[in-house]
């Protein structure tokens, strides 16, 4: 069992495959004037399997695949095969915002991808491209509807901005009365590639609840799973359920079992420190597994205590120009 220095159980990648996207969501990057990391840049599929390999051996039994969107990596199918047959991980899912994603769900079942989390943060098709600046809706929501028909499990990532889609969280909750979906709502970070962000959070995760409650006062806690990043709620009667993710607020801090790579291959042991080491670099330099492995254990047991810690241990102070997409979210 892989521990931090914390007493914390690592057990979750996120491995970030590409730091591109074919949408331009506000909230995590500009419009334009984007510098796309060159494929050099990137780790290979090669050097990626090679990492999670040494990962799951060390500890590691559950992957998230993130980005950037990660299906606009060229065949990253054959990548996901390849991760899906590592012995010793336990699940494997995905991050996507579904713009590309509707066709690939009959092969992602059959992978044994039993969970994937769809970022939608409007069911308005217009608001949709003002958040977006593309007109993608029809095809996340394909994407839904396909997930649902293969019974692979669905969390619906809603993020919360101030004067964007507030009148959204409703109508984003009332999808859960009919379908078995989780609907959450996640507090705004500062990463959005730009460095403008907000002085303070507008939308914190209590008035986030509170809006809910208004709507639907019946709603109940559910008890949270020990590692879970949202605070869970159920309304009676319906099918799905409703989170709150305090991903500014970073209430889940002492039992963070994560650990990040980024498309260039950079660990990051908290999503708010600024790197902590160059993966990337020890496999191009010739390092043997167990060197990287040691690598790998330092950076684990010299993890800042919470993410507040992290920001402040930050080369680069805050407010930073990281985008969500190159942090891999
Ligand atoms: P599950 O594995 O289904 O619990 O999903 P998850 O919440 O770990 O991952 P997802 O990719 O759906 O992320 C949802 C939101 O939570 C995103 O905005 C993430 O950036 C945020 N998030 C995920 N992990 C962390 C974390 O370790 N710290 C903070 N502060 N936010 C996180
Ligand atoms: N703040 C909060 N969540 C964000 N995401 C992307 N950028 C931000 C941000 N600035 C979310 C996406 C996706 C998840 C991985 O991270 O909506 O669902
Ligand atoms: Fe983990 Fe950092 Fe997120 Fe806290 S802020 S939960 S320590 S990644």
């Amino acid at each position: 069992m892989l521990t931090d220095n914390h007493g914390r159980k690592i057990n979750y990648l996120r491995l970030a495959v590409t730091d591109r996207c074919n949408l331009r969501c506000f909230y995590c990057m500009p419009e334009e004037g984007i510098e796309w990391l060159s494929r050099k840049e990137l780790m290979t599929y090669e050097e990626m399997l090679r990492i999670c390999s040494l990962l799951v051996k060390m500890g590691v039994d559950k992957i998230r695949i993130t980005g950037g969107e990660p299906f606009v990596r060229k065949d990253i199918m054959q990548f996901l095969t390849s991760l899906s047959v590592l012995n010793g991980l336990r699940q494997l899912t995905i991050t996507t915002n579904g713009v590309l994603t509707a066709p690939y769900v009959p092969e992602l079942k059959k992978l044994g991808v039993q969970s994937v989390n769809l970022s939608m943060d409007t069911l308005d098709r217009n608001k949709f491209f003002t958040i977006t600046k593309r007109d993608e809706l029809p095809n996340v929501l394909e994407t839904l509807e396909q997930l649902l028909k293969h019974e692979i499990e669905v969390k619906i990532n809603a993020v919360v901005m101030d004067g964007k889609n507030i009148d959204d969280i409703i109508p984003l909750v009332e999808l859960t009365k009919n379908l078995p979906v989780s609907v959450r709502f996640i507090e705004e970070m500062p990463f959005n590639g730009e460095g403008n962000h907000y002085s303070h959070l507008h939308w914190h995760y209590m008035r986030i609840l509170r809006k809910i409650q208004e709507r639907f006062p019946a709603i109940e806690k559910l008890p949270d799973p020990l590692f879970s990043t949202s605070y869970n709620y159920h309304i009676p009667g319906h099918k799905g359920d409703v989170g709150i993710i305090a991903a500014y607020s970073r209430t889940f801090c002492g039992t963070c079992n994560r650990i990040r790579i980024t498309p260039q291959g950079i660990l990051k042991t908290c999503l708010y420190d600024d790197g902590v080491l160059n993966i990337k670099d020890l496999v191009r330099e010739g390092k043997d597994d167990e060197e990287i492995a040691d690598n790998l254990l330092y950076a684990i047991h010299h993890r800042a205590k919470d993410g507040r810690e992290a920001e402040l241990l930050r080369k680069e102070k805050m407010p930073v120009h990281e985008s969500m997409a190159t942090i891999g979210g």
